[in-house]
């Protein structure tokens, strides 16, 4: 428990760890679900993917689904990645791939991303909806802590990459 959690808020984040959480708006700029809701309504969900969706849908059933990047978050590194013309990407901690698979849509035929993940488990949940969806052969999956296969591509100069999206805080393992 943190110095300004009360016993409850533990409590509910407790609660949400162990049988799954499917609000994000917690985890968005905004902290308004009001406001979140409106925007997932009229932007986000009408522009998405129908494999994106797909496996939102899948992953809102997984009990770690307080893991899952948010579809907004999904729609902007999709666009980031358009954006820079990206062709080669790291996605550092998986789960069950919403980032990745929206990264994945946004490469070009030939780009690749270098995916890792300590939990093989996560990424084989969603690898049937990311296969369908046609771009799996630019996956590279690693399993294992990502700060070792860092490590390795440190000494490998001709290394290069565009776009890195950490979103575990990979120093705690
Ligand atoms: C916040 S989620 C990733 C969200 C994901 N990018 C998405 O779009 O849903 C956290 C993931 O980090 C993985 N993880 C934890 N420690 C790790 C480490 N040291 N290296 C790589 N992955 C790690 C967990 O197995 C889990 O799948």
């Amino acid at each position: 428990m943190t110095k300004t959690q009360t016993p409850m808020a533990e409590q509910q984040q407790q609660n949400n760890i162990l049988s799954g959480q499917k609000d994000l708006a917690h985890k968005t700029l905004l902290h308004s679900e009001a406001l979140y809701q409106y925007i997932l309504e009229t932007n986000v969900y009408p522009t998405e993917h129908e494999s994106l969706k797909e496996l939102r849908e899948m992953t809102e059933k997984h009990p770690r689904n307080i893991m899952a990047t948010p579809p907004d978050e999904g729609q902007l590194i999709n666009m980031l990645v358009k954006l820079i013309n990206a062709k080669n990407t790291m996605e550092i901690s998986v789960y069950t791939g919403y980032s990745l698979l929206s990264t994945a849509l946004a490469l070009p035929h030939d780009g690749k991303i270098l995916a890792m993940d300590v939990n093989r488990e996560y990424y084989e949940f969603g690898l049937p909806i990311i296969e369908k969806a046609g771009v799996a052969h630019k996956i590279d999956f690693r399993e294992g802590p990502a700060l070792s296969f860092l490590d390795e591509l440190l000494k490998d100069v001709r290394a290069h990459y565009y776009i890195l999206y950490p979103s575990q805080n990979i120093y705690q393992s």
